[in-house]
């Protein structure tokens, strides 16, 4: 582990930006300096609005979009709201930030890469890091220079609706693959077309116990839809000793802090009972004290609201802990004339203010927000986003995630064969993608520009040798493979939190059909984390796992024909109710040399 004051040193500014950050925090007024410390969701502020309040940073939440959703759109409407904080009184550039989580994956057309757990399964920082920097510059492209990523949580539960947040249950996996994506997404230097990087949700995420989160959820989380019913774990308690939290959890974190990363967001879960966000002793002691952090941390989405029911205390609590910027969203004029009477109080120090200010003045020095000469916006094209080179990166990604679990010689297949293909996320790329695309909890269908599995088969093997059907009940023909997708549909959050991780019964209905109509059977696995299979593994010549795999599902297909040198291993144990497959799993498939498709 590196010293305090080396890791601190990546922080450190050129004397002439120090000397900037400095006389900009002698000149800002109290509320100026509270304004840094808001962060709003871009539906609940104008951009005049952003120029009159001095607001530090604006966001787009899942699902946020501009206009059409395009990206002209969003580079439209984040230019809008870089435009109002450049007309206040002082000029300061606000930072924009959206959960560009698996790519720019709130932006139509978009290049979407696996999900994290698909990424964890491949082992691969090289490939981790070059998939950060792909989403960077998309990212860039649209004005928004902060992403709420990577999510260094450590899973330990597959019941969790954010597993496939997570690269992997062992925190080693998690700490090079985390690294990695950090140096990917703020790349060499940061103020050239570098994006900021945050690593959540501090800390222990991913050892919270089942059933916990009743206590703890979100106010609005029960207006949503009636959701509430889900939320079982996320948001929960974390309920393991410190000894465990700083040997599994805390390592990611110390590796993003060696890698300079800009942000840290906290966690809404409780460590034993006591609510992360308002945590002294890990914000302060631990994060910034005794680890060097000196980027600044940010609340998450209502987090603030969460700590206590009087809003006045969880201001004071949440900003005493260690938290430099709330992350509103909705009624920023509440929260920073709260914390301007906490102040006039003594409830909240004007040192704190200046410390929170400070940090992210600083931060926004690094990215040269504050060097008007430093126009990175006028260096990038939005015609990087979605181009044909990110998606030959994301379909590698897709080839390298998929886990073979099963296989009884089936694989790898032979390009002239005839295959019965089945199931609804064979063809469906909103499935492929998962939750955080688009939409806040993903989509069903062609939500955004991609490729299928199906896709992939039919390159392949020529479209006549594929017959294609979503339930395949009308199939009369024998064919020599099968191969069945069986899947989860997108969820996000504690919506997707499960108890009954089984197969539908029309998705074991449907593989049991199937099998009745070819010689030999293959079925993939479209889901955020292991499900169990017991079911249909008695069916099935192999079964692969293919996570959630982006927008260019057809890499899956490579691995099915063995284009891929270095197949996906398990990045999360995989239970049945008859045995279980550890980390690091995977069944070898004899490998051809190029790309099959
Ligand atoms: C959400 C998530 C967090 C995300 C934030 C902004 O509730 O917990 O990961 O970055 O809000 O959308």
């Amino acid at each position: 582990m590196t010293s305090t004051k080396h890791r601190s040193q990546r922080y450190q500014l050129s004397e002439a930006r120090q000397a900037e950050v400095e006389r900009l925090l002698a000149a800002m007024t109290r509320r100026e300096k509270i304004g840094q410390m808001t962060q709003v969701e871009y539906g609940s502020i104008t951009p005049d609005q952003v120029a009159e309040w001095a607001i530090g940073s604006v966001l787009s939440g899942g699902g946020g979009n501009h206009g059409d959703g395009s990206a002209s759109a969003w580079r439209d409407g984040v230019s809008a709201f870089v435009a109002g904080s450049h007309r206040s009184r002082l000029g300061v550039p606000i930072l924009y930030g959206t959960d560009a989580v698996h790519g720019h994956s709130n932006v139509l057309g978009a290049t979407i890469f696996p999900h994290n757990i698909g990424l964890g399964a491949t082992r691969d920082p090289d490939l981790v890091r070059a998939i950060g920097r792909a989403s960077a510059l998309e990212t860039a492209a649209t004005g928004a220079r902060w992403s709420f990523a990577p999510c260094l949580a450590v899973p330990q539960d597959p019941r969790w609706g954010r597993t496939y947040e997570g690269f992997s249950e062992d925190p080693r996996v998690v700490t090079a693959l985390g690294r990695a994506a950090i140096e990917g997404w703020q790349g060499d230097q940061l103020e050239r077309a570098g994006v900021l990087a945050c690593a959540k949700h501090y800390v222990g995420e991913g050892a919270m116990v089942w059933g916990s989160a009743g206590s703890h959820r979100h106010p609005w989380i029960d207006w949503w839809d009636g959701w509430g019913a889900e939320w079982q774990i996320d948001q929960g308690d974390i309920a393991i000793d410190e000894y465990t939290l700083r040997s599994r959890h805390l390592p990611p974190f110390i590796a993003a802090i060696d890698a300079g990363v800009a942000t840290v967001m906290a966690c809404y879960a409780s460590w034993q009972g006591q609510r992360i966000h308002a945590h002294r002793y890990l914000l302060s002691d631990v994060l910034k004290d005794e680890l060097g952090f000196a980027g600044f941390v940010v609340s998450d989405w209502m987090g603030l609201e969460q700590v206590d029911a009087d809003y006045t205390t969880a201001v004071e609590r949440v900003i005493n802990a260690g938290v430099d910027m709330v992350m509103v969203p909705f009624d920023f004029r509440r929260f920073i004339a709260t914390v301007d009477d906490l102040v006039d109080q003594g409830r909240l120090t004007q040192l704190r203010i200046d410390d929170a200010t400070r940090r992210i003045l600083t931060t926004k020095a690094r990215l040269g927000l504050l060097d008007p000469r430093n126009d990175v916006e006028a260096a990038t094209s939005v015609d990087v986003v979605g181009c044909a080179e990110h998606r030959a990166l994301a379909r590698r990604a897709a080839a390298a995630s998929a886990v073979v679990l099963t296989n009884n010689g089936v694989l790898p297949l032979v390009s002239e064969t005839a295959v019965l293909a089945a199931g609804q996320a064979l063809d469906d790329v909103g499935i492929s993608c998962g939750g955080w695309t688009i939409e806040w909890a993903g989509g069903q269908g062609p939500i955004t520009e991609g490729r299928t599995i199906l896709d992939g088969l039919r390159a392949v093997l020529g479209a006549n040798a594929v017959t294609y059907s979503r339930g395949a009940t009308e199939q009369t023909e024998r064919r020599a493979v099968g191969i069945v997708a069986v899947h989860e549909l997108p969820y996000v959050e504690g919506g997707g939190d499960r108890a009954d991780l089984r197969l539908p019964e029309d998705q074991v209905a449907l593989v049991r059909h199937v099998r009745r109509h070819v010689d030999r059977l293959v079925v993939l696995v479209v889901s955020g984390r292991p499900l169990v299979l017991d079911a249909i593994a008695g069916d099935a010549d192999a079964i692969v796992a293919c996570w959630l795999p982006g927008s260019q599902a057809d890499g899956i297909v490579d691995a099915l024909f063995g284009a891929v040198a270095d197949p996906g291993q398990l990045p999360i144990r995989w239970k049945h109710e008859s045995t279980t497959w550890s980390v690091g799993h995977n069944v070898p498939v004899a490998t051809h040399t190029a790309e099959v498709c």
